[in-house]
């Protein structure tokens, strides 16, 4: 059984309430109590005492989940008020007012502090484990350090996005601005400025420049954060940055280097030439390198009801580098091949990580057609995307119940990200499945399929799409990441049709 939708749930009313969400030993209670264990269980199954669990740590967690859910939870009856709990959620979706799970992706939200905050497309974090030293280290940097520029590494998947965001949330009320951008779209710089200088002037100017973001920067105290830098990278020259962006190098020296009172983060998979150069001669420049955390990995294997000794699960974890999003995947191979049985696993699988590509191989490889175009779809559209939009993106056209099935299906996969009632994938993810899709293109073009699916369906006498579509989109810039969006678009459209006319021919042949 998964049960990460159901901690989502109780996490989610509990941060409302109270501004925190469960620790460990709850977390290791809910679960053994959704699974009808005995407290007895429960304690040895998570290395507490049975007193300990039964006498302290279960009547607190019944009392507060009482308060959080609004009537009187018990052990016995847990589950059925969270049934009730996610009804309610539903109508109130269905309703068009679904209420904030965690900090609102969607403008701004006012939570438990009178800060300003717009937390952009910040992924959700209402089920987050361990990283309690980081955080501790990234507070004192900033509360007590005062650094102005922090630059939070690690490799994709490792948990930067995660960590920014859950440190944002605990540093609430040490900000009056806080916003949260990504950059995996990657942005002219001009762009991005303009969103933060309009965000931090309160809407009252929109003057692109740095010097304009740096007297906001000195006039009140604002964290910003820019996720996943390295998109505005060059892959070949390590630390620097792509032709057009090398405006965002600048940008870093000179939050950097001039006095202000506010703080901003980067994540990011490499490391930028100016934190290079800086944080050895500037103490308010620093890096954070984030490595797997075991703690929050076996925490989340625990979510996902995986069965296994601990030294199975320490095992499983540490064949994956104790990187979050690979055992997230792993998890759902083991639940859906393997009975949830890790043993079972770890005596099938001889891999050992070296890197997350093989794993996404695997699964990309086991998705139906329809999953795959989702999966094609959504790495081209780069932004969060609503059912809606996608059923229309969608050649051949498919009904919004299967459609609905195959995101469910890549959902429990966790291939993608579901918020509000859109979609999207992890940046590493995305990266994958547009390579991928690339190679299918290039695979198709030199096979000359797409010319044999063109003159079949002149053949038919149906004006098609035009080969000019097709040359204008290879003549587009592959390298720049919108350009190569636009073009894959392109292609994938011209692709699609292409296919849904050879197969009505083939039915009215
Ligand atoms: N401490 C944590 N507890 C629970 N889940 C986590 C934690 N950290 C990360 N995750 C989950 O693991 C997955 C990968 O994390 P995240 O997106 O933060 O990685 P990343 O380092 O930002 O990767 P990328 O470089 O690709 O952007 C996400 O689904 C995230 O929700
Ligand atoms: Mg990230």
């Amino acid at each position: 059984m998964n049960f990460e939708p159901k901690l989502s749930i109780v996490n989610s009313a509990l941060f409302e309430r109270f501004g925190r969400y469960l620790n460990d030993i709850e977390t290791a209670i809910l679960i053994g109590s959704l699974q009808k264990q005995t407290y007895e269980k429960i304690a040895e199954n998570s290395g507490y005492s049975e007193s300990y669990v039964r006498r302290d740590v279960g009547p607190k967690l019944w009392k507060i989940l009482s308060e959080a859910l609004g009537e009187q939870v018990s052990k016995t009856n847990f589950q059925t008020a969270l049934e009730r709990r996610l009804m309610l959620l539903e109508s109130k979706e269905i309703g068009n007012q679904s209420i904030p799970l965690t900090p609102d992706s969607h403008g701004k939200t006012q939570l438990l502090s009178s800060s300003v905050q717009d937390w952009g497309e910040a992924v959700d974090v209402s089920l987050f484990y361990g990283r309690q030293s980081e955080l501790a280290t990234l507070k004192q940097w900033i509360v007590q350090d005062k650094c102005r520029l922090i630059a939070l590494l690690g490799m994709g998947g490792i948990g930067k996005s995660a960590c920014s965001v859950k440190l944002a949330q605990i540093l609430q009320a040490e900000f009056e601005f806080i916003i949260w951008r990504s950059l995996r779209n990657a942005p002219p710089l001009e762009n991005l400025l303009t969103d933060l200088v309009l965000f931090l002037s309160n809407q009252q100017s929109a003057k692109a420049d740095i010097g304009q973001l740096i007297h906001y920067l000195r006039s009140a105290r604002c964290l910003v954060i820019l996720d996943n830098l390295e998109t505005i990278l060059d892959a070949e020259q390590a630390g620097q940055y792509s032709l057009g962006y090398e405006g965002y190098g600048e940008l870093l020296r000179v939050v950097g280097e001039t006095s202000h009172k506010s703080c901003v983060i980067l994540t990011s998979r490499e490391k930028p030439a100016e934190i290079a150069t800086f944080e050895g001669v500037e103490l308010a420049v620093r890096t954070l390198k984030l490595q797997g955390s075991q703690e929050a990995a076996i925490a989340l294997l625990q979510t996902k009801g995986l069965v296994g000794s601990p030294q199975q699960k320490q095992t499983l974890c540490e064949r994956y580098g104790n990187n979050l999003l690979a055992l997230k995947i792993v998890a759902t191979t083991i639940q859906d091949l393997f009975d949830n049985r890790i043993e079972d696993f770890l005596k099938q699988d001889t891999m050992v990580f070296n890197g997350i590509r093989r794993l996404l191989e695997q699964q990309f490889n086991r998705l139906s057609t329809l999953e795959q175009t989702v999966m094609y779809r959504l790495a081209i559209n780069r932004e969060w995307t609503t059912i809606t939009q996608l059923q229309k993106d969608i050649v051949p056209a498919v009904s919004k119940a299967r459609l609905l099935e195959a995101l469910e299906a890549l959902n429990a996969r966790s291939l993608i990200e579901k918020k509000s009632s859109s979609y999207t994938q992890q940046p590493l993810v995305m990266e994958y499945v547009n390579e991928q899709l690339v190679e299918q293109i290039v695979k198709e073009l030199a096979l000359k399929k797409l010319s044999l699916l063109f003159t079949h369906a002149f053949n038919m006498g149906v004006p098609i799409l035009g080969s000019s579509r097709l040359k204008a989109a290879l003549d587009l810039n592959w390298n720049e990441p919108n350009q190569r969006n636009l073009a894959l678009s392109i292609v994938l459209g011209v692709l699609e049709q292409a296919q849904t006319l050879t197969q009505q021919s083939k039915i009215s042949d």
